[in-house]
């Protein structure tokens, strides 16, 4: 997959879907990177778009496809990695086609062009809260105090959006921004 250096895109794909897959809501993908297909004739091919597979049989667009789709918005918490890895999060609903059971999916680059899709990165706590967007930083000095024994960690901080209210929550990773723990003390910021 394509993606021009300038410009983090934020596309829905519109064309591809699952195959042969029970069109009722499907399994969040975790811990593996979701399959993609990115040579279908619809698909942007400069702007990052959401990993999903096409369906197999035919490139029309009819409404059992696009029923499959998974939607992706913001670009949240792109950050440079100590390796020269380009870290790229953006808002993904991984089991519906339109806003909601919001989660933080991520890719990975070399080279701000051809990117790597790697499994979701931070999940809502329940299932009717929603990780929204939000920020990364590496925190190479251990300011946060989460990282006794390395300077490769990063802090996320980001809107959790739930049934009541919106309040900011932080979650941290040890390995380098592919899986994270949320902080005890979450929220923290509530002010309703
Ligand atoms: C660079 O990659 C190595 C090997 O995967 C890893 O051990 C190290 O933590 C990484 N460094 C940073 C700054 O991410
Ligand atoms: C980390 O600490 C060093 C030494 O105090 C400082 O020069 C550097 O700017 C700090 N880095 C960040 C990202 O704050
Ligand atoms: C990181 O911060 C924690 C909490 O302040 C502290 O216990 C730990 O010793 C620190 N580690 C380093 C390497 O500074």
């Amino acid at each position: 997959m394509k993606l021009c250096a300038t410009a983090f895109g934020v596309v829905v794909a519109l064309v591809g879907g699952a195959i042969s897959q029970d069109p009722t809501i499907p399994a969040v993908p975790t811990g593996t990177p979701i399959p993609g297909d990115y040579n279908g004739p619809y698909r942007p091919q400069v702007h990052f778009t959401p990993p999903q597979v096409r369906d197999s049989i035919s490139y029309r667009i009819h409404e059992t496809d696009l029923a499959r789709q998974h939607f992706m918005n913001d670009p949240n918490g792109m950050f440079l990695d100590g390796n020269g890895t380009y870290h790229l999060y953006y808002q993904y609903n991984p089991t519906a086609t339109v806003a909601g059971n919001q989660h933080w999916g991520h890719a990975t680059s070399r080279d701000l062009y051809h990117w790597i899709n790697q499994p979701i990165a931070i999940f809502p706590p329940t299932s009717d809260s929603g990780v929204f967007s939000g920020s990364a930083v590496v925190d190479v000095n251990n300011t946060s105090g989460f990282f006794p024994d390395q300077d490769n960690g990063v802090v996320a901080i980001y809107t959790l959006n739930t049934p009541t209210a919106q309040v900011q929550e932080i979650s941290y990773s040890f390995d380098g921004g592919f899986t994270f723990t949320a902080f005890a003390g979450n929220p923290v910021i509530d002010v309703g």
